[in-house]
């Protein structure tokens, strides 16, 4: 069964009309945003997903052995399901949620994903996961694991993503773990490169967003118009990803319009990088315990596990 909510364009509007205009980054992932961040995913400059996928097979026996078995995985951000088979070979569940925002894409890798594991019991729920998620009710009794992979939780601010954390708490019913991946504050040059690539998929991935609020909303945004801007902020600890007007502008809408001067930006994303203990407080603040960490030999991503 696939649940679909429908998004609201009156947030996508209050956001280009704000003083800082500004695009959630949910709104990447149409069909072409997730092919695309499919792409940077590969990329020599992006090293989060391998990064995280080599913690995982290094370390992925000690993870198994601290995770009390789990009846159900339920994966956040599931995109392509490709983390989700090597965390369902690993832990061998009854049952398993993928939950994305992408609906169509989600559908394809969870058709992969039941030809890859017959015996699995297979859901897929399309949901923002920011706002409520309803799980199916039928899920099998006993623990569950949430996965969260990829930092995604560094699109939100400390204090959203504590209450994330928090909601999360919530889809773990009193009992289970929480196995989320989280990118590590290092080099700027190597943070920078890493939303800079030299071939340009994360300038692409970027200006899709403007497609895609396009067709949501029927505006009129040219990508010939904007440039890709991506930079490490020090002092908040996040790359920021901006969209940059590329000369003076209008861009009109059902119902609505902006002027855009020469220069001025739509902030797209936030990816807050964090210390290893600065997120372990993080995760005991909203309420989980006895958080561990497994990271890599240069201490770039790291994999945390915490109880409920
Ligand atoms: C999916 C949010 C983890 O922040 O690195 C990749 C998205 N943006 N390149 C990240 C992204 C530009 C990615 N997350």
């Amino acid at each position: 069964m696939l649940t679909t909510y429908t998004m609201p364009h009156g947030e996508i509007v209050a956001g280009l009309c704000a003083a800082q205009a500004s695009i959630s980054p949910k709104y990447f992932y149409d069909q072409q945003g997730s092919t695309l961040f499919e792409r940077i995913t590969a990329l020599p400059e992006y090293y989060p997903t391998r990064t995280e996928g080599a913690i995982m097979q290094m370390h992925g026996q000690d993870i198994k052995a601290s995770i009390a078995a789990a009846a159900t995985v339920i994966e956040l951000g599931a995109g392509n399901c490709e983390k989700a088979r090597v965390l369902c070979n690993l832990l061998q569940p009854r049952c398993f949620v993928a939950i994305d925002i992408s609906g169509d894409f989600l559908q394809q890798a969870v058709n992969g994903l039941r030809n890859a594991f017959p015996a699995l019991d297979i859901r897929a729920v399309v949901a923002d996961i920011f706002d409520q998620v309803h799980l199916p009710p039928d899920l099998p009794s006993g623990q569950r694991l949430v996965f969260y992979p990829g930092s995604s939780i560094g699109n939100f601010d400390p204090e959203m993503a504590l209450g994330l954390l928090q909601r999360i708490r919530g889809l773990l019913a009193n009992q289970g773990a929480l196995l989320i991946g989280v990118d590590l504050i290092k080099d700027v040059a190597i943070l920078n490169a890493a939303y800079n690539d030299a071939a340009g998929v994360t300038a692409a991935f970027n200006l899709n967003a403007l497609t895609h609020i396009n067709r949501l909303i029927g505006s009129d945004f040219n990508l010939d118009d904007w440039h890709h801007h991506a930079f490490f902020n020090a002092a908040q600890s996040r790359i920021e990803m901006h969209l940059q007007a590329n000369r003076d502008l209008r861009v009109s809408w059902i119902g609505g319009e902006r002027q855009f001067r020469q220069g001025e930006r739509i902030h797209t994303e936030n990816s807050y990088k964090y210390s290893v203990p600065g997120f372990a407080a993080l995760l005991e603040r909203s309420g989980f315990r006895r958080p561990q960490a497994w990271s890599d030999p240069r201490q770039w991503f790291a994999v945390f596990l915490a109880e409920i």
